[in-house]
């Protein structure tokens, strides 16, 4: 990765790999266009339990996210298990320290999409799509879903919306990310990084 190269943040949180799987696809949607990098990020777990401190590595997975990493994006795609219907309690954690980029405007006119998995079909993907969008929208990033141009969208009999990528992983969370579930991601990542070339040149010649 090279230090003037703008980046997507493929940001994401995931217990059981799922949506861990989906960012990779994303990651891999962003590096082929050219002249933009993929940077893929999680966020540690919270925990209910106050004297609790994860390690600064993660076990597995891709290596912690801070704020620099968002702050200094070209775009972000942000992943998140469905939990009761809307984002993981890590994912909004993270967003809940984000004041400082709010203030400053950091995001302000930045593409933003993302990307989740659930157990079931009908278990709350959608809406947890739309209200992930809602503090992205604060932050002044212009959110973008999946068009219909993407044929699997309506081919699909599992994950795939039009608010962004999902993925029905099953009530033993055993289910594979399928053909289409996986296009979608990939062209999710595609999508997005194209719109942040194009906002970037629409940003420096403001
Ligand atoms: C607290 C909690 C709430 C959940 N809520 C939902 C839900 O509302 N709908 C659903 O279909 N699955 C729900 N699930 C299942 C996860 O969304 C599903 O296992 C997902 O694929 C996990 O993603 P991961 O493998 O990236 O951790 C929930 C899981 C947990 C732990």
């Amino acid at each position: 990765m090279s230090a003037n190269q703008p980046y997507i943040l493929v940001l994401y949180y995931s217990r059981s790999g799922a949506t861990a799987t989906m960012a990779r696809q994303v990651v891999e949607g962003v590096e082929s266009v050219a002249g933009i990098e993929a940077r893929l990020r999680c966020v540690p777990s919270v925990s209910p339990t106050c004297e609790a401190v994860a390690p600064e590595i993660p076990e597995e997975g891709a290596i912690y996210a801070d704020l620099d990493d968002l702050r200094h994006c070209a775009g972000l795609a942000l992943g998140s298990p469905t939990r009761f219907g809307n984002m993981a309690a890590p994912v909004k954690h993270f967003l809940d320290s984000t004041s400082n980029l709010w203030i400053n405007g950091a995001l302000v006119d930045k593409p933003a999409c993302a990307f989740t998995s659930s157990s079931s079909l009908h278990g709350g993907q959608e809406s947890t799509l739309l209200t992930m969008l809602v503090p992205l929208l604060h932050h002044g990033m212009v959110f973008a879903g999946l068009p219909y141009s993407e044929t699997e969208l309506i081919a699909t009999q599992t994950g795939g919306t039009p608010y962004g990528a999902s993925h029905v992983a099953g009530a033993r969370s055993d289910r594979h990310v399928d053909t289409q579930e996986r296009a979608l991601c990939v062209a999710q990542g595609k999508r997005i990084a194209r719109l942040a070339l194009a906002l970037r040149a629409m940003r420096e010649e403001a």
